[in-house]
């Protein structure tokens, strides 16, 4: 059996008595680069905290339905959620750094999930993860420089490299390019490009070219639903529903 890697079926979210996901169900690959897109607000970011548990950090959120990691129910009792949300792990709009070294950013992760048997260790994964992140070059000899002090575009890959360390399976991120300059979003696309052999990784973009370059499948929500999945040359080249149609040619968004 293929399974997926993420499995969400019939997915309800609310906020108080508002609903914003209306009965998504929708698969995610390993080695897939998946793409949400749509008008704002639809629920992409929503959709997106359901995949590991980011909408318990938020009051009124409640969500219903399945969902499912390796078959295994995220919303289960006995799940460990910050063990869950290593192993999907999330990359902000924003670049948040912590307030402290590069190499402490990296470093906590494994260190607080114990994946280093000792300091020769932790800085091996450091270095390994700030390489998969394609900043190692740039910030070797700075290593206890402040994250915040780097660069947007330096800070977006050392979070990258953040969520890398733990090992995780699947990669969540929500508009990681918005803050950054065409250079700097020309380096993470490219980054992506060479993650997507090792995770699932999940995209929300509002960048339609960005959608067609990273991603492999694409997935158009619009009012809280999933109004059509495909491969992405599908989605951009022949969509089936007229609201696909609309939004990729920038009739609404
Ligand atoms: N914390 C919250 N409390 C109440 N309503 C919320 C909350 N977060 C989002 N919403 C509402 O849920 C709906 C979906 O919002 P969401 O942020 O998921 O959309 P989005 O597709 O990510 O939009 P954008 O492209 O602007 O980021 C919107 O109507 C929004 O106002
Ligand atoms: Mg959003």
């Amino acid at each position: 059996m293929n399974a997926s890697k993420i499995s969400a079926r019939n997915v309800n979210v609310f906020y108080g008595q508002k609903q914003a996901i209306s009965d998504v169900s929708l698969d995610f690959d390993s080695d897939v680069v998946t793409a949400l897109i749509g008008p704002s607000g639809c629920g992409k970011s929503t959709f997106l905290r359901t995949l590991n548990r980011m909408n318990d950090t938020i009051a009124n959120a409640r969500v219903e339905g399945r969902i499912a990691l390796d078959g295994e129910d995220i919303y289960a009792a006995e799940m460990d959620v910050v063990q869950l949300r290593a192993r999907v792990g999330m990359v902000f709009q924003k670049p948040n750094p912590f307030p402290k070294s590069i190499f402490e950013n990296v470093a906590y992760g494994p260190r607080i999930h114990g994946l280093a048997s000792g300091s020769a260790q932790l800085a091996d994964i450091v270095e390994r993860s700030l390489k998969r992140a394609g900043l190692w070059d740039e910030v070797k000899d700075r290593l206890s420089d402040s994250g915040t002090a780097l660069s947007g575009g330096q800070q977006q890959r050392l979070c990258i490299a953040r969520a890398i360390a733990v090992d995780p399976e699947v990669i969540l991120m929500d508009e990681p390019c918005s803050a950054l300059d065409p250079i700097a979003t020309a380096r993470i696309e490219e980054l992506i490009h060479e993650l997507k052999g090792r995770y699932a990784i999940v995209i929300v973009t509002h960048n339609m070219q960005q959608a067609a370059r990273v991603s492999q499948r694409t997935a158009f929500f619009h009012l809280g639903s999933l109004v059509e999945y495909g491969t992405t040359s599908d989605i951009f080249t022949n969509p089936r529903q007229e609201r696909t149609k609309d939004y990729i040619t920038g009739r609404y968004g």
